[in-house]
Order: structure tokens, then sequence, then C-alpha cells
């Protein structure tokens, strides 16, 4: 099906865009201030450099599929989605210059409010969450006189392409995602893509902005984690391809979505100590791994958060349940939870904690030792059941993703208060007095 698509900004992602939706048969209108950039579209040509670009531009223009002008107005009356691509660069504090977004909706919204008939915007910038919210929409509703969600849509539809190898990424995209205000807005965006073999994600338009910030800052985070790793490797006299190569092989645990839920801090007997003996031989090495030096500072911040969380709840009553470092196992060295109850202890709260398989490890096995000579002070608290530290708290905090801990929300009296660290499936039964770590 085509579809008549005006195209804000030709820059990479703008020009790009603009040359693959025509080459996809759709009516397309790009439109930029540059007259320069409108001049080379106009004839034919691709104002950025980029691999293939310049054959589906000469093509789709010669074919009149693609035409570009300076006018919004006109592009507008001509169009029943506005596909925005305007640049969104740091100002010098970090921040995100939106204001070339800023005029841009102003400018569309001015067009819309001389036409009729309903029109999609679509962001395709890289915006921060919150943007269409508090600015996009505010602008768009001002400057058009007319509601989003009745005469307008909107989408946020973040851009995947790599400088480059543009045009194949267009095509090739790892997903799409489509973040829509209603359903007929991404149903209009979710078509321009239908000949692209690609996961269709269609969510919330929050989730759409917050999701492209999450992906770069990852893969900004796996090339830093990537080079500091080769840098330690070959002080050693390693070869730091030869070790990625095999760390890549594994897709269970190092490229998969194991470790990647938003929760509570991580502990037990491995990780901890492996990744402090990995920075200080860095350090003896002379080497600065600022990244790998993050790691034990960041996960101290999440004990300090779950802290500041429970006292901010201003309970005195306490219960725990789950408090080994993840379910299924009786391993309490460090345990975050441990650390978070020690504290707890320590500003004068009451404590009651369960955890099967610690209860069971203290009355035998190889951490009864552990439980009762290096912690006595936790054993002292632990209850016999799931129940008794029900009975006891005001506040509950689920300490690990144990099943049976699935079901306390339904088991909780009016006046109790989850504090999840883990996510337990029931949490949003009892929304207004259940509150998760990070979500
Ligand atoms: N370049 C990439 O690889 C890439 C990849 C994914 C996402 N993004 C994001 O996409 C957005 C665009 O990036 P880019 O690299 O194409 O930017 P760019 O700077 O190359 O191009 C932006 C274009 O917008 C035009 N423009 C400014 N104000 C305008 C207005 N009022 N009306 C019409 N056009 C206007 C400018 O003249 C310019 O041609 C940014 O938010 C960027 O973060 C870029």
């Amino acid at each position: 099906m085509s579809s008549r698509i005006s195209i804000f900004g030709l820059g990479y992602v703008g020009t790009v865009s603009a040359a693959c939706f025509a080459a996809e048969g759709n009516h397309v209108v790009g439109v930029d201030p540059q007259e320069v950039k409108v001049e080379m579209i106009n004839s034919g040509k691709a104002p950025v450099i980029e691999a293939d670009l310049p054959d589906l531009i000469r093509d789709a223009v010669s074919e009149g599929r693609l035409r570009a002008t300076m006018e919004a107005e006109e592009a507008i009356a001509d169009t029943d989605v506005t596909v925005v691509c305007v640049g969104t660069p740091s100002q010098p504090n970090g921040s995100l210059d939106l204001s070339h977004v800023a005029q841009v909706c102003t400018e569309i919204g001015a067009a819309l409010r001389k036409k009729s008939g309903y029109h999609v915007v679509v962001i395709r910038s890289t915006v921060l969450p919150g943007t269409l919210r508090e600015l996009v929409i505010p602008t768009l509703e001002e400057a058009s006189g007319k509601t989003i969600g009745a005469e307008i849509g909107l989408s946020m539809n973040p851009e995947f392409l790599r400088e480059s190898t543009a045009v194949k990424d267009f095509y090739n995209p790892p997903k799409t995602v489509v973040g829509a205000i209603d359903e007929r807005s991404g149903k209009v965006v979710a078509d321009l893509y239908a000949g692209i073999d690609a996961p269709l994600i269609i969510t919330g338009i929050d989730v759409a902005e917050a999701v492209k910030y999450t992906d770069n800052a990852w893969h900004a985070l796996k090339i830093a984690f990537a080079n500091e790793i080769g840098n330690v490797c070959k002080s050693l006299d390693i070869d730091s391809h030869k070790v990625m190569d095999i760390f890549c092989q594994d897709t269970k645990l190092n490229l998969s979505p194991y470790y990647l839920k938003p929760g509570f801090a991580f502990g037990g007997s491995c990780l901890p100590k492996d990744v402090r003996a990995l920075t200080y031989k860095a350090r003896s090495l002379d080497l600065s791994v600022p990244v790998l030096d993050s790691i034990m500072p960041s996960n101290d911040r999440q004990v300090e958060r779950a802290l500041n969380m429970v006292t901010a709840k201003g309970f005195k009553r306490i219960g725990v349940l789950g408090f080994s470092f993840k379910a299924g196992t009786d391993d309490l060295r460090e345990s975050p939870i441990v650390e978070l109850i020690e504290r707890l202890i320590g500003k004068g709260y009451e404590l009651r904690l369960f955890d099967r398989n610690v209860n069971l490890a203290r009355l035998m096995g190889a951490n009864r030792e552990y439980i009762l000579k290096v912690i006595p002070h936790i054993s002292r608290l632990m209850a016999d059941g799931m129940q008794e530290v029900l009975d006891h708290g005001e506040l509950i905090i689920i300490g690990n993703g144990d099943p049976d801990f699935h079901s306390v929300t339904q088991r909780l009296r009016p006046d109790q208060t989850v504090l999840d660290l883990v996510r337990v499936p029931e949490g949003e039964a009892i929304k207004e007095r259940y509150d998760g770590i990070n979500w």
C-alpha cells in the first residue's frame, strides 16, 4: 500500500528514509531549510555520502516519487504522514538541544491548522523520554489548534541505522519500534514498514523513546568494556580477540537477555570477588579501567537505593522474604540482601526474615557454621515460616525470586506494603501498596 509521506530534515536519517520510502513505492516530499540539500535532491543527487543512496535518489526523483522543498505548508498539504528527522545535537553541557524539534513542530502544527483530515506525525529524531509529552504534543496542539489523538496521530519511531551502511540497515533493521499514542497512529506507521523484514514492536511513546537511549548506551558500554578487556589482555600478553571471540560464543549468559533485567544488586561468591580481582590486577598493571572500576560502586549504590526506599516508607516492622543472593541457594556470602538487612538492623528496624533454603542450611549443611558464627545477628531474626514474617511486617521486602513468594501480594493485610526487589508476577494486583526497586 503506497503512502504520501513528508520528511522534515534531510540529513543522514531523513535522506536515507526519504529515498528508501520512495523506493518502496511511496510518494515522498523532503523538507529542509537548507536550499542546497533541496536542490540536490530535486536534481536527483544525494546530499549526504552513503552507499547505494545516489542510485535510489536518482531513480525515485526521475520516476516522480521523490521531491524536496523548503515549504513546510505545501509538504504537509500534499501528504498524510510526516516523519521528523531533524537533528538533536548535544549542547556544551551535554544536554539535548531540542530547538530544531520545537521549531519543526511549530511549523508542522501551523501547516496542519490549514489542512483538514487525519494526519500522523512521526518523530524519528532521537529524543529523551518525556519529550513527546512535554514538548511535541503541546507544541503541535498549540500551533495547529487541534487535538493529538483526534485529528492528529502521533508516533515515536526511533531509527537504528548506522552511517555508512544506512541503506542496508533501513531494509534490515534489528527491529522496528513503533511507539504510538493510540492504535490508529500505530497502524499507520506500522504500514510504512510492511515491506521490511524485521520484528515489529508496537509500544507506548515513552517506552519507544527510552529504548533508543538504552540501545545506544548499551552499544557504547559494550565498546568501552571490550576495549578495557583488550587493554588488560594485551598487558598480560593474551590475544584479546581470541578471548572476545570465545566470550561471544556464549549466547546463554553473555550475549543474551540473562542478567539484563533491572532489579537489585548482584552478589554471591563469584561476581564481586572476581570483579575486584580483575580491577586489582588492572591497577597492578598500571592500567586505567574506569568502566570495570565503576561496577562495584554501582552495585553498592543499588543497596543504598533499596535502603533509602525502605526508610522513606516510614515503617518500623520489616519482613524480609528471601535473603540468599538468589533463589534456590543457601549461599549467603556477599548477599546484598544480607547487607541491606544489616544496615536496617543498625538503624533500629525490627526485622523478621524467612528463606526456605537458608532455614534448611541453619539446621544442617556446609553453611550452618557460617550462619551461626559469622551472621548470628541475622540467624536470630529468622522465622520458621513465611506466615510468621507476613504477620510481623508492616513492610514486606521480597528479596529473591523464590516461587513461594509469587503469591505474597495476595496474602497481605490491607495495612501492609511490599517493596519488591525481584518483580514478582502479581505485583500489579495491589498497585497502590506495591513498589518495585526500579519499575
Ligand atoms: N546519523 C545517524 O546515524 C543517526 C542514527 C539514528 C538516529 N539518529 C538521530 O536522527 C536525528 C537526525 O540525525 P541526522 O544525523 O540525520 O542529522 P543531520 O544533522 O545530518 O540532519 C538534520 C537536518 O535537519 C534539518 N533541519 C533543521 N531544522 C529543520 C526544520 N525546521 N525543518 C526541516 N528540516 C530541518 C537540517 O537542515 C539538517 O539537514 C537525530 O536526532 C539523530 O540523533 C541519527
